[in-house]
């Protein structure tokens, strides 16, 4: 009942570039993150942020250190092992999203909902609400390829909620977009979270993190701080409040 929905142990990451120094992106992290919980990973470029969102859905191989998803030890798997634990349990916006060019908007969002099981008729409904929660409704016949960046992004964060998913793992969901769709992804990503879904959040924006429970700060591969967000300043900060964000 109390098992996290996602533990590392002593996660470490160390790239060995071609014949340059070892790069240590993540060195030694240990990080809870309860049911329904809200985290937001920030701090500098290169500090490791993708590195440990990468390796917590199983994009990236640990070098040491353990993985737990939802009670289960993650990091001994197989990459099929990862895939199917990925499809039933974690949902995934890449900093880079990489959507199937050659199937329209509404399928690339409903596909995974099929894939782990969900009947026809539920996988087009979610699809539909997330469609038009992110206002792309009007897009859902076109082919990826053809939309603007921030709405290839916002199609995977669609994509990415199809499957209600234990846990979602999002690096900068907002970093393409307008004040506008930024308002629409954090509204979205609100009342998900409202429902229970458990969120990690990549993002370099400090109004973005207001909206979650617990910011966790790196600073070259270490956890230097990890914060509750006190009640009172988080209801100050809302969705509506991020159109000051840009511009
Ligand atoms: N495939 C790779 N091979 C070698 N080094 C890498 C690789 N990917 C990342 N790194 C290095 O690991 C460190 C952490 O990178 P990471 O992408 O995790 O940073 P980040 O915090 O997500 O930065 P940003 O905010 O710019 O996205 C950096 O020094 C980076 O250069
Ligand atoms: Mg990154």
């Amino acid at each position: 009942m109390n098992t996290p929905a996602l533990h590392t142990v002593g996660l470490v990451k160390v790239y060995q570039a071609g014949g340059g120094l070892p790069v240590h992106a993540v060195r030694g992290i240990d990080l809870q993150v309860a049911r329904g919980e809200f985290v937001a990973i920030m701090g500098p470029s290169g500090s490791g942020k993708s590195t440990l969102v990468h390796m917590l859905g199983g994009l990236d191989v640990r070098t040491s250190g353990e993985i737990w998803i939802d009670g289960r030890r993650a990091d001994t798997l197989n990459e099929s092992a990862w895939a199917i634990l990925r499809r039933q349990k974690i949902g995934f916006v890449f900093q880079f999203f990489n959507l199937v060019d050659n199937m329209t908007v509404a399928d690339n969002v409903e596909l995974p909902a099929l894939l782990a099981g969900a009947s026809p008729k539920h996988a087009r409904e979610r699809r539909e609400y997330l469609l038009g929660k992110l206002k792309l409704t009007d897009k859902a016949d076109s082919a990826p390829g053809r939309l603007s960046g921030g709405e290839q992004q916002r199609v995977a964060l669609a994509r990415a909620l199809a499957n209600q998913p234990q846990v979602l793992l999002a690096d900068e969901p907002t970093g393409n977009l307008d004040s506008s769709n930024t308002r629409d992804v954090l509204s979205l990503l609100g009342e998900v979270h409202r429902e229970g879904q458990t969120i990690v959040m990549v993002t370099h924006e400090a109004r973005v993190a207001g909206l979650a429970d617990r910011v966790v700060t790196l600073m070259d591969g270490q956890i230097i701080d990890d914060g509750v967000i006190a009640p009172t300043r988080r209801r100050k900060t809302g969705p509506g409040d991020v159109v000051e964000l840009r511009g």
